[in-house]
């Protein structure tokens, strides 16, 4: 009991310093890999996921602000309205394996369905000036790593790399475009800065989102929490976490 709590303690001191440190630009050394698994979906049920996609324009919700231009649809409003498959797929004990996997911790897990950031949704568009989102690190809630994924399903792009960058060790390798549709890029985005390049006029860019951690704990720290709260908000249109 005593020894439980003392890790835990440790743990939420731990993470106060991390998003301290983070916020200086200051990140693990040791946290700069980060794994693309191809062939996330099958091609029937990227197929339908597609066509899913098509009946959600009313769903989007539009950000313009410090943290990012786009739309997206957050983890609780998904559920309720996707009856597709590939969401069903996305929760599989399958799915699950191919990111231990990937990642080689047997312990990754999802984040809780609480948190609208599990599975989320986000879209960039080339209008008004360019959706995009600058160079940053994440903040992180979590307790244990935290493991950021993206599917990319969409990218109607006039060039030859993704708008997903990493910065990795100071510098940046972009990922060819056709590699990365239908894939996956685990990282650890509270660690390893990244961006969306500016979309520029008529591009388009479509993204599953995914939150991974090996201690999926939340912390109890106010001071974070209230700020997850206003970038829920800012995406999602929702601060619930
Ligand atoms: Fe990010």
């Amino acid at each position: 009991m005593i020894q439980s709590f003392g890790r835990l303690l440790k743990a939420e001191w731990r993470l106060y310093l991390h998003n301290k440190m983070n916020k200086r630009g200051v990140v693990d050394p040791i946290a700069q890999t980060f794994h693309v698994v191809p062939n996330v979906f099958a091609d029937s049920m990227l197929k339908e996921l597609l066509a899913e996609l098509g009946q959600l324009k009313s769903c989007w919700v539009r950000g313009d602000n410090e943290w990012r231009r786009g739309f997206a649809i957050g983890g609780h409003e998904l559920k309720e309205f996707i009856k597709g498959e590939w969401l069903d797929y996305l929760n599989s004990s399958d799915f699950k394996s191919r990111v231990q996997e990937a990642t080689g911790i047997p312990s990754l897990e999802y984040v809780s369905v609480k948190d609208t950031n599990r599975i989320s949704l986000l879209l960039y568009k080339g209008v008004d000036g360019g959706d995009g989102i600058d160079w940053h690190v994440d903040g992180s809630i979590y307790l244990g790593e935290r493991w950021a994924g993206i599917i990319t399903l969409v990218e109607k792009t006039g060039e030859d790399s993704a708008k997903l960058e990493l910065e990795q060790n100071g510098s940046v390798a972009p990922f060819p475009k056709k590699e990365l549709t239908n894939s996956l890029v685990l990282f650890r985005g509270d660690h390893i800065r990244h961006r969306v390049r500016p979309m520029l006029d008529g591009e388009e860019r479509i993204v599953i989102s995914l939150l991974f951690s090996d201690w999926p704990r939340m912390t109890l720290n106010p001071f974070l929490r209230l700020y997850q709260s206003k970038v829920n908000k800012a995406f999602y249109n929702n601060p619930r976490l």
